[in-house]
């Protein structure tokens, strides 16, 4: 078979390092480009360098990103920040990463003429959704600097496909979790908080009263769905990338096991969130297959 060029910025993160195991199974060679501001180099030294090359570089500061994606099949754009109360912090710092950093990537993808360019787009864009589940079509509703730069990485790589004929694609992923979730972070999502309390035996951070629910994607199921859209003819379209499925704090909590603390409600954080991921299942021929009960004890085991 074939061996195909893939390059993947952020790829010593959580979801970009998953995806390089994925896409190597898959007979690619990857380029990793990271400056690992939280991105891990252990997440990848399991790889051949023949496989998998890894270089340091700042994406939103290097704009001579193209000598590395000569040759390049596919890109793969998950570099960014990733969180949202720093982003309130510091939107500059934000803006900088987010959108610069994706303009500086899609400059580079462009001349090197790419068979298909994948972005790591949010829900976070749907603010708090007034219609469950959410479609593509639902009111674009920013709450914080982090949604609004990731949607403005969005709008960018869709009107590159456009004004330059880019056969773009952007994933608005919901509540991603698995293997090498961050979990390190003050600010790191409900899933990396309970693994962590888990492990140290402390009581689960539970915020607000627990019954706000979320779309949990496991990443497997995430990178596969990239798998298959890259197979397809499908280009310049948007999709939801969620289980479809909703859940409560409540429940993961329950599915962790032990006790909970209950702590203070964050700003810009949405009641509930569920994707309709009609779209996707239906263009793409996708479907989500890890039941979170089972993607919760992988991750205990893991
Ligand atoms: N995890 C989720 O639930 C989720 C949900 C929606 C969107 N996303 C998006 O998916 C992408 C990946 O998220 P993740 O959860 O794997 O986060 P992560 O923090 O583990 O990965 C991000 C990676 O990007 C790298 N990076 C950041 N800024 C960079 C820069 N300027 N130049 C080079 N590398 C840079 C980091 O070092 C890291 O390796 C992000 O763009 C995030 O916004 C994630």
């Amino acid at each position: 078979m074939k061996i195909k060029k893939s390059i993947i910025t952020g790829g010593a993160g959580f979801i970009g390092s998953n995806l390089t195991d994925f896409l190597v199974k898959n007979n690619h060679n990857v380029i990793v480009l990271d400056n690992f501001i939280s991105g891990n180099k252990k997440n990848l030294s399991h790889h051949k360098k023949e496989n998998v090359r890894v270089i340091k570089t700042d994406i939103s500061k290097n704009e001579e990103l193209e000598r590395y994606f000569k040759g390049a099949d596919y890109v793969f754009h998950l570099a960014g920040l990733a969180e949202i109360i720093p982003s309130i912090k510091n939107p500059k710092k934000y803006f900088v990463n987010n959108v610069l950093g994706t303009l500086n990537v899609l400059e580079a993808a462009k001349k090197a003429k790419i068979k298909k360019f994948i972005y790591a787009a949010s829900s976070s864009c749907y603010g708090a959704a007034k219609k469950l589940p959410t479609s593509e079509k639902s009111k674009i509703d920013l709450k914080h600097p982090y949604a609004v730069t990731k949607f403005m990485g969005e709008e960018l790589v869709m009107k590159y496909a456009s004004i330059y004929n880019m056969p773009n694609i952007s994933f608005r992923f919901f509540n991603v979790y698995g293997p090498r979730l961050n979990t390190s972070g003050q600010y790191s999502a409900v899933m990396g908080n309970f693994l962590e309390q888990n492990k140290k035996n402390k009581p689960l951070t539970v915020v607000g009263d627990g019954k706000q629910t979320r779309d949990f994607i496991h990443v497997y199921d995430l990178v596969n769905a990239f798998l298959k859209t890259i197979k397809s003819r499908t280009v310049n379209e948007i999709f939801n990338l969620g289980s479809g499925k909703k859940t409560s704090i409540n429940d993961i909590a329950k599915i962790f096991g032990g006790t909970k603390k209950f702590i203070p409600k964050r700003p810009g954080e949405p009641k509930n969130s569920l994707a309709d991921i009609s779209k996707i299942k239906k263009k793409i021929n996708w479907k989500p297959k890890i039941s979170i009960e089972k993607g919760i004890k992988n991750l205990l085991n893991s």
